[in-house]
């Protein structure tokens, strides 16, 4: 069987985005009833960290548990990796001790290149490009939160701030999915063309679409999400924490002034952590509208999904094994 990676959201349909939405709602509600199910009895995860990280680890080594598997912490400097063993190597040895990794990695091609040697799948648990399995959560926080009467494809979601990863892999999401995306961001921190061609792409095949601004009544009217990520960006070298600050601040601030802008019954979205005081205020993040703590949650929904999908991909393939979903969906519904 061809092993499947998930290393970027661009590597897979709306249908396939939506498959793993599904199951992570299904499996969601299984563990909110109290039935776990093992779909991963006897499997290992080895999760690779070159940074630190509060949500990434703790929900993927959850999900593991929650299904009957079990996860392996690899800290920065705890393996071989980056010292005297190559990438390569690292992968060939992996796939032969574990059944699946995640890595979260300071460049991109790291993730690439384990990829490309292991034999297993491999997560990417974010790199200096993307954050795809925070994508998945997020969409799955939207489709939870979404506003009476809309679909997803009827949605405004807009990104304030910084081009970061997590912003470039929202506008992906987004796009793919059929949404109407903005960045308001100043002018040199704005998403770079090469990204925003892939976003232009997929609007084209989704019907979706783009809008890079640093115009806040332009961005921000009709928003239905409104999300931000700290202002630390690959500029972060070249600038100190001052000329950073006023770059951004308050214009690109989200606070209660700048949610108005959007309109009642918006939502504000953050990956987490978050610099309180700094890119969005204690009333903004505290709010009732707040969706981001449920957000750091469907971490936890998305893993279990991503790691049944990839490790398991049986149970949601109704081509290759329709009888194994089947009978998931047989065992799930005699619960639920
Ligand atoms: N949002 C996110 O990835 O958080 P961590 O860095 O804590 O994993």
């Amino acid at each position: 069987m061809t092993v499947r990676n998930f290393i970027d959201t661009q590597d897979l349909t709306k249908a396939e985005i939506l498959d793993i939405v599904d199951l992570g709602l299904t499996l969601k509600k299984c563990v909110q009833v109290g039935y776990f199910p093992p779909l991963l009895h006897g499997r290992t995860l080895g999760m690779i960290f070159e940074q630190s990280s509060t949500r990434t680890r703790v929900s993927f080594e959850t999900a593991m548990s929650q299904l009957g598997g079990h996860a392996q912490y690899l800290a920065p400097g705890q393996i071989q990796l980056g010292g005297h063993e190559s990438i390569e190597d690292t992968a060939r040895v992996l796939s032969r001790l574990v059944d699946v990794v995640m890595a979260r990695v300071a460049r991109h091609q790291t993730v690439v290149d384990l990829a490309a040697h292991a034999t297993i799948p491999v997560l990417n648990g974010m790199s200096d490009y993307n954050h795809p399995t925070q994508e998945i959560g997020d969409l799955i926080t939207m489709v939870e939160h979404l506003p009476a009467g809309k679909r997803l494809e009827d949605c405004k979601v807009v990104f304030v701030g910084d081009a970061t990863q997590v912003c470039a892999s929202l506008m992906m999401i987004t796009t793919k999915m059929g949404m109407e995306f903005a960045q308001f961001g100043p002018e040199r921190f704005q998403l770079r063309e090469s990204l925003q061609d892939l976003g232009r792409a997929n609007c084209a095949v989704s019907g979706g679409s783009i809008l890079v601004t640093d115009d806040a009544h332009k961005a921000l009217e009709g928003a239905d999400f409104v999300y931000t990520d700290v202002w630390y960006g690959d500029y972060e070298a070249e600038l100190g924490e001052a000329e950073r600050l006023a770059v951004f601040m308050p214009k690109y601030q989200v606070n209660a002034e700048l949610m108005a802008l959007a309109g009642e019954g918006a939502k504000f979205m953050h990956c987490l952590p978050a610099t309180r005081g700094e890119e969005v205020t204690d009333e903004v993040l505290d709010s009732a509208y707040s969706l981001a703590f449920d957000e750091a949650g469907n971490r936890l929904t998305a893993q279990r999904a991503l790691l049944v999908y990839f490790l398991r991909p049986e149970v949601v393939n109704p081509v290759k094994v329709d009888d194994a979903r089947a009978e998931l969906e047989h065992v799930l519904a005699g619960i639920l």
